[in-house]
């Protein structure tokens, strides 16, 4: 099965992000990566809730959306309510509030994935894995695109594909996030990666369909 390709606006023109988006979905693509980053969490700012509720009125993609935000439960319901597809937050953020949080996203019928920073390990997430949708593996430190891709976290893949068969989650998305080309793509893959998230790679390339293309190989 080909993986799920999610380009993240990050390495778009925030300008121009309803061209940009209508560019992605011509070149195939199904969903896209929006990060939300908070200053606190990460180093960065980036958008917020407002800016999905723009972009669910002009795109039917999935939109996939990665919270790097340190309160992702003071927040977690005004991105629900602006359209957002899937929910993603981070376990470093509120641990104690993890279950809580993929309730209140469950409940209102969307996504719920959680994503490990690169120095947490998969064991960290086990007990979560039945209720969740997909788990997103940072293979950067999060907070800007165009980092290079960390292999030392490439077996938290194979060990988050064993849960997935532990506890029967056939459907888990595994998605990997940070220094995706088409050759560290071919290692996630392999190891169990279904979903893909690529930034820069896709928006430096001269043709988005041929990028996108090439992480599927
Ligand atoms: C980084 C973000 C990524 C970022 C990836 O914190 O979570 O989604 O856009 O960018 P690339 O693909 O350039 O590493
Ligand atoms: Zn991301």
């Amino acid at each position: 099965m080909e993986p799920i390709i999610s380009p993240s606006i990050l390495s778009a023109d925030f300008a121009n992000l309803e061209r940009d988006i209508t560019k992605l979905k011509e070149a195939g693509a199904r969903w896209v990566h929006v990060d939300v980053m908070d200053g606190h969490f990460v180093p960065n700012i980036t958008i917020g809730a407002p800016v999905v509720k723009s972009l669910r009125k002009i795109t039917d993609l999935t939109l996939d959306v990665h919270l790097m935000i340190s309160d992702p439960k003071k927040y977690v319901s005004d991105f629900i309510h602006a359209g957002s597809d899937i929910i993603t937050f981070h376990l470093e953020a509120q641990s104690d509030l993890t279950l809580d949080i993929i309730k209140e996203i469950k409940t209102a019928k969307k996504l719920a994935g959680l994503s490990i920073k690169p120095k947490t390990p998969a064991s960290a997430i086990e007990k979560y894995i039945p209720y969740l949708d997909l788990v997103l593996i940072m293979t950067v430190e999060p907070g800007f695109g165009g980092q290079k891709f960390i292999h030392e976290c490439v077996q938290k893949i194979a060990d988050i594909k064993e849960y997935a068969r532990i506890y029967k989650k056939d459907n888990l998305y595994i998605q990997v996030d940070g220094g995706i080309n088409n050759k560290t793509s071919k290692i996630c893959t392999k190891l169990g990666a279904n979903s893909l998230v690529a930034g820069s790679y896709i928006f430096n390339s001269d043709n988005i369909k041929l990028a996108i293309q090439s992480l599927c190989k």
